[in-house]
């Protein structure tokens, strides 16, 4: 009799396979530049080369009406469809990743808005129903108590309104949390023992100074770069938005590969490079950047 884990690992085996052949004329142009930004979209497996990520870092939208398309209500649909697009970014992310990578997710402990949801735990069991193996969870307390007007039932037991003001990172692996091959270490004394500690506080971005709806500061990614990945190591965000985590991979002396949908915000993390890294990405080809098909730009 063949154990379920030799037949879920022979099932991987044939997705990832299957996955191969789905190598896009992108993949091939880009696969030697050193980071890589594209116009597409989290949910096509085909965006990206299977197992070629070491980390991923990302923030996905939490289905609270921020207007990434220009349409809020694009942000605001039924929570089983949100649900349903959760499972699918985070199974193209398994398939995605080598099998010594990483995923953190960044989300808010609490879904408050449209509908109270435990989105944090939703997450967690969607990730974990898509094969990822469970690390742990980091409290981010971004200091944002100062915001809440919404008491519910003021001073009455009726209908009060209580409201946990965290995010949550989500640290989830593909097969095995130790990395057996060790690389080139860069975190101080200091970062590890403070950053072990799974309570961060720090400020949360300003998305008017940014120019996004909902950037997370460079801190986030930062931390987790210097904790969860060595030197080198390929670092990607399946939505990345102005470019936070591109930015802090470059920083980091690690690759850096961004998937972003909307076309605005590609040139706002063209733009974060080149300010605040020097860095200047290049249009990988230029019949896909007249067709805006899937534009992808390289260094
Ligand atoms: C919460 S924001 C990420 C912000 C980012 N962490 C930053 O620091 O700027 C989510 C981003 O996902 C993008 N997005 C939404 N659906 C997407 C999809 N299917 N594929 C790729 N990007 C998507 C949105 O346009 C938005 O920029």
């Amino acid at each position: 009799m063949i154990s379920n884990t030799a037949t879920d690992s022979a099932e991987a085996a044939a997705l990832r396979e299957q996955a191969r052949m789905y190598l896009t004329p992108q993949d091939v142009v880009a696969a030697n530049s050193r980071h890589r930004l594209i116009s597409g979209d989290a949910l096509i497996r085909e965006t990206i080369a299977p197992e070629s990520v070491d980390l991923t870092i990302t923030s996905p939208p939490y289905n609270v009406s921020k207007a990434y398309t220009g349409d809020a209500s694009d942000d605001a649909v039924d929570y089983a469809e949100y649900l349903d697009f959760t499972r699918r970014w985070l199974e193209n992310c398994y398939c995605w990743t080598k099998p010594t990578g990483r995923l953190c997710v960044n989300v808010s402990l609490d879904k408050n808005k449209n509908g109270k949801q435990p989105l944090s735990s939703d997450v967690t069991q969607l990730a974990m129903d898509a094969d990822w193996k469970y690390h742990t969870t980091i409290v981010w307390n971004e200091g944002n108590i100062s915001r809440r007007t919404a008491w519910g039932s003021w001073m009455s037991a009726s209908a009060p309104h209580v409201i946990a003001p965290v995010e949550t990172i989500i640290v989830l692996y593909k097969d095995e949390w130790k990395r057996q091959r060790q690389g080139k270490n860069d975190i101080t004394r200091d970062e590890f023992m403070e950053w072990v500690l799974g309570i961060w506080s720090f400020n949360g971005e300003n998305g008017k100074r940014i120019g996004h709806e909902a950037p997370f500061p460079r801190e986030l990614p930062k931390r987790c770069i210097k904790l969860f990945s060595f030197v080198g190591d390929t670092v990607f965000d399946p939505f990345v938005g102005s470019g936070t985590t591109m930015i802090e991979a470059v920083a980091n002396d690690r690759k850096a590969i961004g998937v972003e949908k909307e076309y605005k915000y590609c040139e706002l993390t063209l733009k974060r490079l080149r300010d605040e890294c020097g860095l200047k990405l290049k249009p990988s080809s230029p019949e896909k950047q007249a067709t805006s098909i899937n534009p992808c730009w390289t260094a």
